[in-house]
């Protein structure tokens, strides 16, 4: 099971949003077609969406016929296109600069060669990826007790990256490790990531786990069934405030209240420094038939005002740790963010 498979010529892609019942790729043969999976959803999490819009940006290239004087306008549109699908999770903005930086590279050499240099950097970008989930695993399984009921929201697994997983990574090393782990799956609402495809990767991988409503999580902590909490990142400001999945935050304050250790789990291209507190974080607002709907099925009539911001902002103050490919960095994260860095 992967999220993405390059194929020489196009973007393979597996449709999250017909998992777990229906296994199907989307062949992406342009640059637009990357773009409407990565707004639909089909593709989601935040290090597998900066490497689709990669793959993305390189199928733009590929895609062009015209005069070589008119690449760079084209890409440009490219690059905005891809921009538009997502605000929220700075990897796609990351994973685009890297990708604009190669272009420039490259810029005097023949169209060929460029297509091939932007083909072998979305490569890169996504190696990258698999690498560093492995060391995030690494890292995050030091903390990992021997025994430990894990709570996590959302999915940051193999789907949510190229490979292995961030929060879902270190669990996946500590049951690797022969650590007696168990997992707490919050179901996600409204698009379901933990139930549809957080629960789904645990079952193939035989990790023992849970699944629970999103509002049972302070029950559960109240009765000492959780001795920690590890969660995925979309974006992580200079301070340490989090944006994640809607339902993070909430996470995070019952955690605070029950002395849990509470730990995000993100590579460093997760990090923002350039914005200074989560309080500048562009959260997602989607479409409300998402709350209107229960997969497909109209649960309230459409008259009904809801609101559907798509992620949350944690105050660093609650947060524990930021597992990382470098290491764990360790609160105060203004200092310590900055350190990891530029280790
Ligand atoms: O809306 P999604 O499904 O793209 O949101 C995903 C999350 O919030 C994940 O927790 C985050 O991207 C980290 S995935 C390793």
């Amino acid at each position: 099971m992967k999220a993405l498979q390059w194929q020489g010529d196009y973007l393979l892609i597996l449709d999250q949003t017909k998992l777990p019942f229906e296994e199907k790729y989307r062949e992406a043969r342009s640059y637009l077609e990357v773009a409407e999976a990565i707004k639909n959803m089909e593709v989601r999490g935040a290090p597998v969406i900066g490497a689709a819009a990669a793959y993305g940006f390189a199928l733009g290239a590929m895609e062009y016929q015209g005069e070589m004087n008119g690449l760079q306008e084209h890409m440009k549109e490219v690059r905005a296109v891809l921009e538009s699908t997502r605000p929220t999770a700075v990897n796609l903005f990351w994973a685009l600069r890297k990708m604009e930086d190669k272009l420039r590279e490259v810029q005097n050499s023949s169209l060929d060669q460029i297509k091939q240099a932007l083909v072998n950097e979305a490569n890169t970008i996504a190696e990258d990826d698999r690498r560093m989930n492995r060391l995030i695993g690494e890292y995050g399984n030091t903390i990992v007790p021997e025994k430990a009921n894990i709570l996590t929201h959302c999915n940051t697994g193999t789907l949510a990256t190229v490979e292995y997983g961030t929060a879902l990574g270190i669990v996946r090393a500590a049951y690797e490790s022969g650590k007696k782990v168990h997992v707490y799956a919050g179901e996600t609402r409204p698009f379901l990531q933990g139930a549809r495809l957080t629960a789904w990767e645990l079952l193939q991988e035989k990790i023992p786990h849970t699944l629970i409503t999103d509002s049972m999580a302070g029950y559960l902590m109240q009765q000492n069934k959780v001795d920690m909490v590890i969660v995925g990142a979309d974006r992580i400001a200079a301070n340490g405030d989090t944006a994640n999945k809607i339902g993070t935050y909430s996470l995070a304050v019952l955690a605070f209240a029950h002395e849990i250790p509470f730990y995000v789990a993100a590579p460093t291209s997760t990090i923002d420094l350039k914005l200074s507190s989560g309080d500048e974080i562009p959260v997602e607002e989607r479409e409300g038939k998402e709350i209107r709907m229960f997969m497909g099925v109209r649960v309230v009539p459409e008259e009904v005002q809801v609101y559907n911001p798509a992620f949350d902002i944690t105050p660093a103050k609650y947060i524990s740790g930021i597992i990382t490919e470098k290491g764990i960095i360790s609160p105060p994260f203004t200092v310590n963010l900055v350190k990891m860095l530029v280790k």
